[in-house]
């Protein structure tokens, strides 16, 4: 038996897509176990380009069961839309489930989202608007709605009476918006419920079923370790927890049964909304490598800022998800940098820091320590050994390896499944 965890090390888009397909047909089942469609995984597939936001990558893979567990938020509309979508493009989904108790996206909540959002005026989180944080609030309010509740149509009526009631007054209330109105919400759930119901099930026995049998378990982490609700650069985080203790709650599988931890790193750093970014590059080589990288989100098609590797931020998430094991991607956007960067920590009026800190001020105005490295100036795309690459390039590898304190096992050189250096295997 094996069960792995696959977490994003840094602020989310590190390649998680990519990584999670390359494993998917070593494993017989793959779970995602937190955030919603606020995530974007890109896949390359035989030169076919698929977009997952909710269904885990591992789909592609008809053997694999691919479940989405209860710590996942789904918004019913946005999961047939890819329902569909993967669909026409011929790829079966008899192999999918989602958890019973997984919290649906009500039609209130990107409204709150968006709302919220504006309301915070300069001080906004740069939230995707997909009612990712409000339904995460209502979950933790204990007035959420969860997946198995459209088995219940009669509950789920009398309950939207009494939750409506309070959505609305916020809405016209607190944001002068629109009510809405709850018969349209219930004809419409009750759609959903239709479709949905051959994929929804009580994940327990199927989860428990696999360990129990030996079965090799993927579970796949969205977003990344620094908009972890508790770790990240609070409040500019997302609302669940992206973490290797957020994939344990988020699944039902225990921390005792966890085998290895696997943290994919980008080889430089992005991020998408607002909030601190020690290493972050605002000229025009941050230009640069946003084009070359194309640094814009597969959700919502914004920008990434771009900056330097930040080995305290690295660090910080191998210790914090105890990870074994690192995959770096997006190595060969950095090719024709004549050198490159590393954050090793951050000073601040005089003290050292070897990670991110908790007072978001003093993050947004430390300096990051580098060290400077040459750059290999030569394409990686063709290598598939280390020993192939570039002796600078691995320099840098092994220079983020020790500033880290985990070993690279494997390199992504592009985007496609082959472009691939395994050093080590994964699982
Ligand atoms: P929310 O998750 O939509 O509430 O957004 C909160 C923060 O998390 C914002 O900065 C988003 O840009 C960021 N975020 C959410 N999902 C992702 C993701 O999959 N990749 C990168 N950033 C994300």
């Amino acid at each position: 038996m094996s069960v792995t965890i696959l977490v994003g090390g840094q602020w989310g888009d590190e390649g998680k897509g990519k990584v999670i397909d390359l494993l998917a047909d070593r494993v017989e089942m793959v779970v995602r176990s937190q955030g919603g469609n606020n995530a974007g995984h890109t896949v390359v597939a035989d030169g076919n380009e698929f977009k997952f936001h909710l269904i885990p990558s591992g789909i592609l893979y008809p053997q694999t069961t691919c479940v989405i567990g209860h710590g996942v938020v789904v918004d019913p509309k946005a999961f047939l839309t890819e329902l569909d979508h993967i669909h026409e493009r011929g790829v079966t989904t008899d192999n999918l489930m989602v958890s019973d108790r997984a919290h649906m996206v009500m039609p209130y909540h990107p409204v709150l989202d968006k709302l919220g959002e504006t309301q915070r005026g300069d001080d906004r989180l740069g939230t995707t608007w997909r009612g990712i944080g409000p339904t995460y609030e209502d979950k933790v309010r204990r007035i959420g709605f969860r997946v198995g509740d459209l088995q219940k149509p009669r509950f789920l009526e009398k309950k939207l009476r009494f939750v409506l009631r309070l959505k609305n007054e916020s809405l016209t209330r607190l944001f002068d918006a629109e009510p809405f109105d709850e018969q349209a919400i219930l004809d419409e759930y009750m759609q959903y419920a239709e479709r949905l119901e051959p994929y929804i099930r009580d994940i327990y026995p199927v989860v428990q079923g696999a360990i129990g049998r030996g079965e090799r378990i993927l579970l796949e982490g969205a977003q990344g370790v620094m908009l972890d609700l508790d770790l990240g650069t609070y409040p500019y985080v997302t609302s669940s927890s992206p973490t290797a203790g957020g994939a344990c709650t988020g699944s039902g599988i225990p921390p005792s049964r966890i085998s290895k931890t696997v943290g994919v790193f980008k080889a430089y750093t992005t991020r998408v909304g607002y909030g601190p970014f020690p290493t972050e590059l605002t000229d025009s080589l941050g230009d640069y490598i946003r084009e070359v990288g194309a640094e814009f989100g597969t959700t919502t098609g914004r920008a990434r800022r771009v900056g330097w590797f930040d080995g305290a931020v690295a660090r910080y998430s191998v210790n914090t998800n105890g990870i074994d094991s690192m995959v770096l991607t997006k190595v060969d956007v950095l090719d024709t940098l004549a050198t490159v960067k590393i954050c090793t920590g951050y000073s601040w009026r005089g003290e050292e820091w070897d990670h991110p800190m908790a007072n978001i001020s003093h993050m947004k105005h430390c300096e990051p320590q580098y060290v400077e490295m040459p750059g290999w100036q030569e394409p990686l795309r063709e290598r598939r050994r280390f020993e192939d690459l570039p002796r600078a390039c691995q320099d840098y590898v092994a220079a983020l390896e020790d500033v880290c304190g985990a070993p690279v096992d494997a390199i992504s050189v592009g985007p496609d499944r082959e472009h691939t250096i395994v050093r080590r295997p994964l699982v």
